[in-house]
């Protein structure tokens, strides 16, 4: 086992790529990001170039190397957290893309959601993923790549290409092997929660050949050693970004829910070793597994539109400046003077799964200014975050004793105070907000004898801040509701 205390986090993100080195009190040393180019050939797609993924990455790598003033050789181990779902296929000889990454926001597998959903309805595979049919998930833009180009699926069937989401792109890159962990794996239809292996009946439904997918592996243990410029770099871990930061909280206990507010949201709350079958618009997924146990499952909530409200409130519509700008304008304001606004830009995820619905602002008089309509768009956050906390009750019965946030919004106090009252719970902050690296470097340093377990990580010093509820703001409840049946079948 290594001697060396410093771990390297890779969060590659769906906008940037980013490497945080952290030491064995979890304390950032270096750090590095950069971003890179979203490709947007047609309406409704979203398309990454997969070699400017594996380059920005390897750059991020090093320079956070040099940041911390350390090498490859201070390391006792890399892990990987990644925007999940986000599909690459590439030739296994020569280890170059045959297409653009299909990214997870792209919509180009509609027709064939609506076509699969005929057979059996959009459930027809979540008794084995947990996933209803979607345009969000890997398996069905795989079938897509096939689709419009017949011959990529003769060479998968030959054996000479490989499927991989982000994690497998960056392990193949790093170490030469295919592999991938058991939480991407959960995200792409294609694998069976209970067994964590590929599912023999859906790949012969999808058509999708076994040759090509990479092996399964927990999320914290041994994915492969480096080769080329990271030569000797041991690859300890890998999980999806939600994944990581349900860790990054240390929400290792059953009941234990965080939310991670950047472009959209996304609420994970870990359900142990038991795996709930969600009746109330969850997607069940593995939370994470560490080797030689069993894995942890999760129930997650993934809301379309949150932080992409403040966005387009500042970039299309210029009613504010910058998005710090919505703590003042809110604040100057006792409510949002009746306006509840619905951020359904291209439909709503958890737990809705509408996509006819559209973006609505409901509730409108004259009375209502330009600071109501900031803390409606604040609130808009924290009533999605509400509709998905309720599904999580309903789903397993408990109800949560606090919500662990991090991402954007969570710099907003105001915001914070607001979510509190409306989900009526505490909302508690941890004082570095990077929760998804650090989830990534613990799995990795649990992997390499950093960190004993995940017990020794309750030990480290991370200060938190909570903001208690101090409103009741249920008999706002029914109204929000009201406004979300509003957008919804907008689009005929
Ligand atoms: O499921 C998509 C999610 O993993 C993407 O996260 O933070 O890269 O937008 P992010």
């Amino acid at each position: 086992m290594s001697t060396a205390r410093y771990i390297a986090a890779i969060d590659q993100g769906t906008t940037s790529s980013r490497c945080v080195i952290v030491n064995d009190s979890a304390t950032k040393v270096g750090s590095a990001q950069k971003e890179f180019k979203q490709h947007f050939p047609q309406p409704g797609w979203v398309e990454h170039d997969a070699n400017d993924i594996w380059e920005t990455t390897s750059n991020v790598v090093f320079a956070a190397l040099d940041q911390a003033g350390l090498t490859i050789a201070d390391l006792a181990g890399l892990g990987i957290t990644n925007q999940r779902e986000t599909t690459v296929v590439w030739d296994r000889e020569t280890g170059q893309p045959v297409h653009r990454a299909i990214v997870w926001q792209d919509l180009r597998t509609d027709a064939l959601v609506k076509r699969l959903a005929e057979d059996g309805g959009v459930d027809r595979f979540r008794g084995i993923t947990g996933l209803p049919l979607s345009t969000y998930f890997s398996g069905l833009k795989l079938r897509w790549l096939f689709d419009h180009d017949p011959e990529l699926q003769q060479r998968a069937e030959a054996g000479e290409l490989c499927f991989g989401t982000i994690d497998s792109w960056l392990i193949f890159k790093l170490t030469g092997e295919h592999a991938t962990d058991v939480t991407n794996a959960s995200r792409t239809m294609l694998m069976n929660l209970r067994t964590l292996e590929w599912d023999a009946d859906i790949l012969e439904t999808l058509n999708i050949p076994a040759a090509m997918l990479p092996r399964i592996r927990p999320s914290s243990g041994h994915f492969g050693t480096g080769i080329g410029d990271f030569e000797g770099i041991e690859v300890a871990a890998a999980l999806g970004d939600q994944h990581a930061a349900l860790l990054g909280q240390r929400c290792f206990r059953a009941g234990d829910t965080k939310n991670t507010y950047g472009t959209g949201s996304f609420l994970v709350m870990n359900t142990g070793t038991e795996l709930h079958s969600s009746k109330h618009g969850l997607l069940s997924t593995v939370a994470y597994q560490i080797e030689g146990q069993p894995a942890h499952y999760a129930l997650e909530g993934s809301i379309a539109h949150t932080g992409a409200l403040i966005q387009w409130l500042r970039d299309e519509i210029g009613l504010i400046s910058h998005a710090a700008d919505t703590e003042e304008l809110a604040a100057a304001v006792d409510d949002t003077g009746g306006a509840y606004i619905v951020p359904a830009f291209s439909g709503l995820f958890a737990p809705h799964w509408k996509s006819d619905a559209r973006g609505t602002i409901c509730g409108l008089t004259r009375f209502v200014r330009r600071e109501h309509l900031v803390r409606a768009a604040l609130e808009a956050a924290c009533w999605q975050t509400r509709d998905v906390i309720e599904a999580m009750t309903a789903d397993t019965g408990t109800a949560l004793d606090a919500l662990y946030v991090d991402g954007g919004m969570t710099v907003n106090e105001l915001f914070l105070q607001l979510q509190a009252d409306i989900a009526g719970v505490p909302v508690v902050r941890p004082a570095n907000p990077e929760t998804t690296v650090l989830g990534a470097a613990y799995a990795a340093g649990i992997a390499t004898g950093v960190w004993d377990s995940l017990e020794a990580l309750e030990e480290l010093d991370i200060e938190t801040q909570t903001w208690e509820p101090k409103s009741d703001r249920d008999a706002d409840y029914p109204q929000w509701k009201k406004a979300v049946t509003k957008s919804d079948g907008w689009v005929e």
